[in-house]
């Protein structure tokens, strides 16, 4: 009867929490592979895996080895002494990203901050006027106050005015508009190779070669934001490495699943980028600790064996959404590299998630008409028909909204 009367953890949440976040119906409680279940004991397959998170699905026998042998040993140590994984991480990724050095931080947001005031301290080191970071149209890239200065959406910007100044906006792979706008008052030009947030909309190779030429021009810092597209997502370690030959980037941002769910910031540059980060320039209390740092290791030694099949299951998964895609008029399109799958449909699909919520699959919404599908790496073709089979079924009974029939 207590029981009963006891508020569930949704009334406590909405209650306490700040309200910043608009919620799914599901408290989910444990997971396994591409599987999680919630507290009744149902079970969805999950092809957000936290939003491009849980690269390893949920409850990983290697992961979760790790992690508690770690955690009865050394969680946190502080910046101010070695340990035993940070060296080896950066090794790891320095030879995977082709750049010469790493810093860990917490988020993806953090990242983006160092990277900005890397690009923002190599213009301060050539002249006061060369403070301006070019970013794009409909980009995401985070939620502090700098990350938000460069994000290209007003929807997120627009109570938060004036953010940082000395940022220009230009329409992805419209390389006119980024010849105007990059002069020698750029410090900076950032990327996400495949627009996430924004809707899968990836970036043309002409357009990422001229971002790199624009950047050597006019003494630039060239970031790429890996953060939902790197480490695995696309079938190579980062994006960037699907170009031939690759284009690099003098700073590259990377975090969602590099520690699989724990909170692992990266920050991989060159030596001219890093320069401006000296010693007292930079810091976080809890980047880059042991157990993350671990965690990341062991992830990085799955990935070897997982990358090579990461490609495949995606252009199976997209090759299946074409397919129904003929069936129903309303998808517009469907979209995205290896892992990283967009579905615009022609009205909002808030419903078309909640119903296969409804029938036990996990999957999102982004920019209110692109279903976006992020699942962990071990996806299996049997799991992507499973997914397949439900979403016909749920196309097939889907209503659209009066507004937009
Ligand atoms: C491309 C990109 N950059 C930055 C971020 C911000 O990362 P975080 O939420 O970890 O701060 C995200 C998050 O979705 C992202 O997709």
């Amino acid at each position: 009867m207590e029981a009963a009367l006891s508020p569930t953890v949704v009334d406590l949440e909405k209650q306490y929490l700040l309200q910043n976040y608009a919620r799914y119906p599901v408290v989910l409680q444990r997971g396994k592979g591409c599987y999680v279940y919630d507290t009744s004991g149902k079970r969805y397959l999950d092809l957000i895996a936290g939003i491009g998170v849980n690269a390893l699905g949920h409850a990983h026998p290697r992961l979760t080895k790790v992690i508690r042998e770690q955690v009865g040993r050394l969680i946190h140590s502080s910046n101010l002494y070695y340990h035993e994984y940070a060296g080896p991480l950066a090794e790891r990724l320095s030879r995977a990203s082709g750049l010469a050095r790493v810093f860990f931080c917490n988020s993806g947001a953090e990242a983006n901050e160092t990277a900005l005031k890397m690009a923002k301290a190599h213009g301060h080191a050539i002249s006061p006027d060369k403070f301006e970071i070019v970013a794009l149209d409909n980009s995401f890239h985070g939620r502090t106050i700098g990350a938000l200065s460069i994000t290209g959406q007003e929807s997120y910007r627009r109570d938060f005015e004036p953010l940082m100044p000395g940022v220009r906006f230009v329409p992805r792979n419209d390389i006119t508009a980024l010849e105007q706008v990059v002069s020698e008052r750029t410090a900076g030009i950032i990327l996400e190779l495949v627009q996430g947030e924004g809707g899968i909309y990836a970036m043309t190779e002409a357009y990422i070669r001229k971002a790199r030429e624009l950047a050597d021009r006019y003494n630039a810092i060239l970031i790429f934001d890996e953060i939902q597209c790197g480490v695995g997502r696309t079938g190579s370690y980062f994006a960037y490495q699907l170009l031939d030959p690759p284009v690099m980037p003098d700073v590259m941002t990377a975090a969602k699943p590099v520690a699989c769910g724990l909170p692992l910031g990266v920050v991989a540059s060159n030596e001219r980028a890093s320069a401006g980060l000296g010693p007292g320039k930079h810091g976080t209390t809890f980047g880059g600790g042991p157990l993350v740092c671990r965690v990341g290791l062991e992830f990085f030694d799955i990935l070897d064996t997982l990358l090579p099949q990461i490609s495949g299951v995606g252009s199976y998964f997209r090759m299946r959404l074409t397919e129904i895609s003929r069936r129903f008029s309303f998808i517009k399109e469907v979209r995205g590299v290896g892992l990283m799958i967009g579905v615009e449909l022609e009205f909002p699909c808030k419903q078309i998630v909640l119903d296969c919520i409804e029938q036990g699959v996990l999957i999102n919404c982004t920019h209110e008409y692109t279903l976006r599908a992020l699942p962990p790496y071990i996806i299996t073709e049997q799991e992507v028909d499973r997914a397949i089979t439900v979403l016909k079924r749920v196309f097939k009974n889907a209503k659209r909204p009066e507004a937009s029939q």
